[in-house]
């Protein structure tokens, strides 16, 4: 951890960087923290999707929920540790149980699929700008519950056969990098890389106040300012879809656009992946269902 902090610490901000390790120290590292990140946990090995890491990781995110609850429980929480689709919902319930839910401020960073999308699409269409141009993600962030929207893109266009090998490369874009590091684990840099996209532009929007900015990311709809229209249509409590950020995190949840006859075949495919994946993560820590949250 102190090795970390030091790698760490020659980045060019005005930042603190501080090193601390174990249950023992989560108090110092986590009072009053105004964003907290979570990577934490096992990575995948070939063969693996990422509900098999649930086992491990879901223990580990609701020790570090359980800490950001009691230390710092107004902090946005940004998670990347996987199963996103599960752990999202264990560090929701434990908010809820500790009485500190606030739907506006917890995250699941899907951002690694957007960036995916832009990337793979620039690679078969070059005069696609991945930098400039934002592909929208729903859904979750694993397999067949990552569904971009390839037919939103105006830059360019592509036809159904290109649309059907990007949609599965996407989705299973994640699984190249298990492959080739072969049982060293998966993404790290990549992910590092959408992990301070969204963490930059939810603390531009929080901090500096800038408005208008959207990233795709997995939330908890019920209490979100604008999710009842993504709550009818999808019947689930958790989705991935764009978000305007705000001062307190959420600010808008933006309605699904209309989409194509393939991306509703899509999305109700991982409707049904999400339902048992959100239930998993909230059984875990409630035993049973979702405890309603307390009303803002
Ligand atoms: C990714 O999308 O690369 C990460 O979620 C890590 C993984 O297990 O694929």
């Amino acid at each position: 951890m102190v090795k970390v902090a030091a790698d760490l610490s020659h980045i060019n901000t005005p930042s603190k960087v501080t090193g601390h390790a174990g249950k023992d120290s989560l108090a110092e590292a986590l009072k009053g923290a105004h964003t907290v990140v979570i990577p934490a946990g096992v990575p995948r090995k070939p063969g693996m999707t990422r509900d098999d890491l649930f086992k491990v990781n879901a223990g580990i995110v609701r020790e570090l929920a359980e800490g950001c609850a009691q230390y710092c429980p107004k902090a946005f929480i940004l998670v990347i540790s996987n199963p996103v689709n599960s752990t999202v919902p264990i560090v929701c319930e434990v908010f809820k149980k500790a009485g500190v839910f606030d739907p506006r401020r917890v995250f699941g960073i899907s951002t690694l699929d957007i960036v995916r999308s832009s990337t793979f699409v620039h690679q078969i269409k070059p005069q696609f700008e991945p930098h400039a141009n934002r592909i929208t993600v729903v859904g979750g962030h694993s397999g067949a519950t990552i569904v971009p929207l390839l037919s939103q893109i105006k830059q360019v266009s592509l036809t159904a056969e290109e649309i059907k090998t990007l949609t599965h490369r996407i989705q299973f874009g994640g699984d190249e990098v298990v492959k080739a590091k072969d049982g060293a684990g998966s993404a790290t840099l990549s992910m590092a890389y959408a992990g301070a996209r969204f963490t930059n532009a939810l603390l531009e929007a929080s901090v500096l106040g800038k408005k208008g900015l959207i990233e795709s990311t997995y939330v908890h709809l019920r209490g979100n300012t604008g999710a009842e229209r993504n709550m009818g249509l999808t019947g689930l409590d958790y989705f991935a879809q764009d978000v305007e950020l705000g001062p307190e995190g959420v600010a808008n949840v933006l309605a699904l656009p209309d989409l194509s006859a393939e991306e509703q075949r899509l999305v109700g495919i991982a409707i049904g992946e999400l339902k048992g994946n959100i239930a998993k993560g909230v059984e875990f820590v409630t035993g049973g269902s979702a405890v309603p949250a307390a009303k803002l």
